[in-house]
């Protein structure tokens, strides 16, 4: 025993030396969480850091079977689900954790945003998540036409359509994604690249940023809290908080087991680009609000199409999302308002009752 620990002392002093561990330990058990009754919410950043994880490591799995190409892709998920040990398990966790990561993220970003956690100084620290956002929805978006079926196939195409109709850089938008004119192999290619290489390396230069910047800061009390006198205590984040963070994780991981083994991802047909569409084309639940919006507008708008007016919508949309910190002057100057607060709701509110409408109204039109 005596000996064990002289070696592992002797380990951590060889390694302090050379990397600076002691500097880490310092910064690791100055790390503070308050305790308040928002607390709760302290814990959904690291719940879809967890689930990005399990990204991508099951991600690296997935690489090793899988072939980008027209020809080969579906047939080699199809082996993957029926001949690889557990390749049928790894690829439903690759699933689900996607849908609940983006999931957490929207729960993550929307405390974050009702609890005014976005206020000076940490306006960067939102750009980022914002930043992250836009990743995930990518990976979503790219990763959706990678078994090369037959829904992803028709649901690429009109999301790559709608991509096309952005006003003045869509032709050309669309065009860079499909690799050409039409949704083809091609495009399967592109998305590959873009899902295994370009969106992983901006998610983890974010990601650090993002991180560096929670580091930096520490966690932000809200200011209803601020003005009752401050948290009740300050709770050590090495253990304490850690441990409760591993406690969410491991049964995130239980729930994303029972998905996987009950409701297993499924691979449906082979994709025909000579087929017409099938009925019931749906994009992801997350896409979901937006599309069922298009679909309610009309054909045109003040002698502009619809659609075209739609997709702008949800361009400035996205923009005032981003640029929040800097709208939102009275929070910035630690006055009380609610007007952001309502704007949350609000958006919340849209979301929810879209999505519901997108998966129960959908032979409108
Ligand atoms: C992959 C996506 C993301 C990951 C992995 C992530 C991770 C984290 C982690 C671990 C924390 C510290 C713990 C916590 O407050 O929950 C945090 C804090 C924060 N995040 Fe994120 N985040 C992501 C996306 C976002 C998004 C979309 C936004 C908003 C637009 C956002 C805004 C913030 C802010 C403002 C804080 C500081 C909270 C505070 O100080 O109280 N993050 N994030």
């Amino acid at each position: 025993m005596e000996a064990g620990e002289t070696r592992s002392g002797r380990i951590w002093s060889w390694l302090d030396r050379r990397v600076g561990l002691a500097d880490l330990e310092k910064l690791a058990r100055k790390k503070e969480i308050p305790v308040h009754r928002h607390s709760i919410w302290y814990y959904l950043g690291g719940m879809t850091l967890f689930l990005f994880l399990v990204q991508v490591s099951t991600g690296i799995l997935l690489l090793l079977y899988y072939r980008p190409s027209a020809e080969e892709a579906y047939e080699s998920i199809q082996f993957l689900m029926a001949e690889v040990q557990f390749g049928w398990l790894v690829r439903s966790i690759h699933s689900w954790a996607a849908n609940l990561m983006i999931f957490t993220l929207f729960v993550h970003l929307f405390s974050v945003l009702l609890l005014k956690a976005y206020r000076p100084p940490r306006e960067i620290t939102w750009f980022s998540g914002v930043g992250l956002l836009g990743l995930a929805m990518g990976f979503g978006f790219t990763g959706y036409l990678l078994p090369w079926n037959e829904l992803a196939y028709f649901a690429t195409k009109v999301g790559t359509e709608i991509t096309g109709a952005v006003p003045l850089i869509g032709p050309f938008a669309g065009r860079l994604l499909r690799g050409g004119d039409e949704v083809t192999g091609a495009t399967l290619t592109r998305f590959y690249g873009i899902h295994v290489a370009i969106l992983p390396a901006a998610a983890v230069a974010l990601l650090g940023l993002h991180l560096y910047l929670v580091q930096r800061h520490g966690m932000s009390l809200p200011p209803g809290v601020e003005r009752q006198g401050g948290p009740r205590g300050l709770m050590p984040f090495v253990p304490n908080f850690l441990l409760r963070d591993i406690v969410g994780w491991l049964s995130a991981l239980a729930i994303l087991a029972v998905l996987a083994a009950y409701l297993p991802a499924e691979l449906g047909k082979k994709a025909d680009p000579f087929l017409s569409a099938p009925a019931g084309i749906k994009p992801e639940w997350y896409f979901m609000f937006m599309f069922q919006t298009l679909k309610y507008l009309p054909s045109h708008i003040l002698g502009i199409e619809g659609e075209i007016v739609g997709i702008i919508g949800f361009g400035l949309g996205g923009l005032f999302l981003l640029l929040i910190p800097v709208l939102d002057r009275r929070t910035a100057r630690g006055e009380p308002g609610r007007l952001f607060t309502w704007i949350g709701i609000a958006i919340i509110v849209y979301m929810i009752v879209f999505t519901y409408l997108g998966y129960t109204a959908s032979a409108t039109k």
